[in-house]
């Protein structure tokens, strides 16, 4: 089988079905209005229903597969579909069919799949399999919901890669002083210590601490030391603290639009006390967020590879073993 093949991607579909992505910013889903997006090559319909609620459900008509992401809402919170004017509810049965007249009932084929949906931390995150199936909860920031931080929710970045290779670039801590020096990065601190990785009991979370000195990106700053701290909620989910400074968190979701596409939701929290200028911090993390994709994007094999014997690991590198061992582990 190839790296790239049929079967491989079959897996990592099946397998990344099985946890809790962002499907929309929740601000971007604004109630009367249909997003269309996709998780897992899933075509998915998001919207509001008459209670405010986030809904997910599969985004094709089953009547004559057009795009429920074309629709509306109507004015009791059904999705509609644009076509014919099929009426869907949040638990994604078909309420009503215009054609039929209303002593006929509906078929249940009518119906279209709706999954379990979540809002969390200014994201909305669906699962596609039932709980019995489900291999992890949703990953909780507390940061963004404990009523202590400021939340920003970042611009969502596609990246024609793969999540693994996403993820696996965000802990990557030996490229900073070599791809970021045009904002964060110190040139003069270009050798990395080894990293001590540690897993959690349970085995769903990798952690480690990274001591840097990073530059200030708008140079009005001298380095300063400080301590990133890493959590990996296993497989496509980490928070990073002292992202931008002492008591900040740069939380980071790497959703799974196909199996080679990857939509980046990230969420930066921020103590109270801190004037933030949400514009000017979005600019900057655009300078380091757009070198990291073309990079990942350059990257073959597409899939990252897990067997420790393909690439090279140095002892700089031992957040990438521990992650790679980790989700052959898990089954990818
Ligand atoms: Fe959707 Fe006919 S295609 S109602
Ligand atoms: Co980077």
């Amino acid at each position: 089988m190839s790296v790239c093949g049929s079967g491989a991607v079959q897996v990592f579909e099946q397998l990344a079905a099985c946890f809790w992505h962002p499907v929309a910013r929740s601000a971007d889903v604004r109630s009367g209005q249909v997003t269309g997006t996709r998780l897992l090559d899933r075509p998915l319909a998001v919207w509001r229903d008459g209670d405010g609620r986030a809904q997910v459900v599969d985004g094709i008509c089953p009547h004559r597969g057009t795009s429920l992401a074309l629709g509306d809402v109507t004015i009791d919170g059904c999705l509609r579909c644009p076509y014919h004017g099929w009426r869907f509810d949040g638990s994604g049965r078909c309420t009503l069919v215009p054609q039929l007249a209303p002593s006929r009932p509906i078929p249940r084929q009518a119906d279209v799949r709706a999954y379990r949906v979540s809002e969390h931390a200014g994201l909305v995150w669906a699962c596609l399999v039932d709980e019995a199936d489900e291999l992890r909860p949703r990953p909780t920031w507390a940061a963004a919901t404990d009523g202590r931080h400021q939340v920003h929710v970042g611009e969502v970045y596609d990246w024609k890669a793969q999540a693994f290779r996403q993820v696996e670039n965000f802990c990557d801590v030996a490229h900073f002083s070599v791809l970021h020096v045009d904002t964060f990065g110190n040139p003069a601190l270009e050798v990395v210590a080894p990293l001590a990785v540690e897993v959690s009991d349970d085995g769903w979370r990798l952690s480690f601490d990274f001591p840097y000195e990073a530059c200030d990106p708008t140079g009005s700053r001298p380095p300063a030391p400080m301590v990133f701290e890493y959590e990996i909620d296993l497989p496509f989910s980490v928070s990073l603290g002292n992202a931008s400074g002492p008591g900040t968190s740069l939380c980071m979701a790497s959703s799974p639009l196909s199996a080679t596409e990857t939509r980046v939701f990230w969420v930066c929290t921020f103590p109270l006390d801190i004037e933030v200028d949400e514009e000017a911090y979005e600019a900057i993390e655009a300078r380091i967020w757009n070198p990291d994709r073309a990079i990942v994007e350059s990257q073959r094999p597409v899939r990252l590879p897990l067997d420790p014997l393909e690439e090279l690991h140095l002892s700089f590198d031992r957040f990438a073993v521990a992650y790679r061992k980790r989700l052959k582990e898990i089954g990818f």
